[in-house]
């Protein structure tokens, strides 16, 4: 029987960090064995909000050396950049015809990014997510597996698959595929270290909120010595009035490998004086090697430059397909 099929993907606007690893990279290192796994790099969304021509190229392939030092293998999965299809852009347009402005207007994250924008809102911010639906329909996935932050953007894909389905196809034969959002519960939701009850997010302006996978050692202990705790004694998980606890006590426990029992059991007694210095150690061990092989794919452009060729060869054969049978279910005529 054929493997079932994932897609996700990731902007390659500035560095991942330990929200993007723990909340979707390690989550598709796993199901890569299982599923037929299609992951990009979401560079036509990077420019949605102002940014560097000179940087986007050389962080795309930082994200793409960054799938792979934490684990994806190209030999299973297939990587690729989201323009290197132009049917990503078209499909999007088409989706566009057919999706009410107030469906976009209710977006969480466009709310959030554009009062951060002030007057330069562009099109292509409120336009991101049916861009996102393009990048995902294209390839019939079963389950896109993201961080709870997507969880609306994928209601929304499901939408115009609907839409799309109820306006131009039959029950009896759908133009394309439901997919299901996968957020598991670990890692869904990693938290800024300046402030529990905000993500740990690429745009927040601190950089002491974040860690990023690149991180040199004495900088992961320098953020986690700085990050913002409280006077309680003893460390336990789920205290809503504790956010920070909560959220160190998770990232301990995803990157050391244990189960939340045992971590609640190990630190329960502990000051912040003992734990931080454990969770500082558990994090440079578990991002060490990670950033070894980070650099050594870095070093190889042409390694990479393969792997995103071949991406995009196997990415062409499931995309192009699907936009051709969305365009004939619209009625557009077949070029000679
Ligand atoms: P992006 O680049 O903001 O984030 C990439 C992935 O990382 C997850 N994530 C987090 N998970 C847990 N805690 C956090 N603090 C945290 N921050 C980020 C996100 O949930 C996501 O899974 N629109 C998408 C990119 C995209 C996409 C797609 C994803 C474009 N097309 C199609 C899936 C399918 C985005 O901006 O993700």
């Amino acid at each position: 029987m054929a493997k079932q099929r994932i897609l996700s993907g990731i902007q390659p606007t500035g560095n991942l960090h330990l929200g993007n690893y723990l909340g979707a990279i390690r989550n598709w290192v796993e199901l890569q064995r299982e599923y037929d796994a299609f992951l990009f790099m979401a560079d036509l969304h990077a420019i949605t909000v102002p940014h560097d021509p000179k940087r986007l190229a050389e962080d795309t392939y930082k994200v793409a050396a960054t799938y792979i030092a934490c684990g994806i293998d190209p030999e299973q999965s297939t990587i690729f950049v989201q323009s290197h299809l132009s049917a990503h852009a078209e499909l999007a347009w088409l989706f566009n015809c057919i999706t009410p402005l107030n469906w976009l207007e209710r977006m969480i994250q466009f709310k959030e990014k554009a009062v951060k924008q002030g007057e330069n809102v562009s099109i292509g911010l409120l336009d991101y997510p049916v861009l996102q639906a393009a990048d995902i329909l294209l390839y019939e996935p079963d389950l896109v597996p993201v961080g709870e932050d997507q969880k609306q953007h994928l209601e929304l894909t499901r939408d115009i698959a609907n839409r799309l389905n109820f306006q131009y196809g039959s029950e009896a034969s759908p133009i394309l595929k439901v997919p299901e959002p996968l957020i598991r519960e670990a890692g869904a939701r990693v938290m800024s270290l300046t402030d529990g009850n905000k993500k740990m997010s690429k745009s927040d302006p601190s950089d002491q909120s974040r860690i990023d996978l690149t991180d040199p050692p004495e900088v992961i202990t320098k953020k986690i010595k700085r990050a913002k705790t409280d006077p309680e004694r003893g460390l336990w998980f789920d205290d809503p009035a504790r956010p920070e606890c909560h959220n160190l006590l998770s990232l301990y426990m995803l990157l050391a490998g244990k189960s939340k029992a045992e971590v609640a059991a190990e630190c329960r007694e502990m000051g912040w004086g003992q734990f931080k210095p454990l969770l500082a150690e558990t994090t440079v061990a578990a991002l060490a090697p990670i950033q070894a092989k980070f650099n050594a794919l870095m070093a190889d452009r042409g390694y990479l430059e393969s792997i995103l060729k071949t991406g995009r060869e196997k990415a062409g054969a499931v995309a192009i397909p699907t936009l051709t049978r969305v365009k004939d279910a619209l009625g557009y005529s077949t070029p000679l």
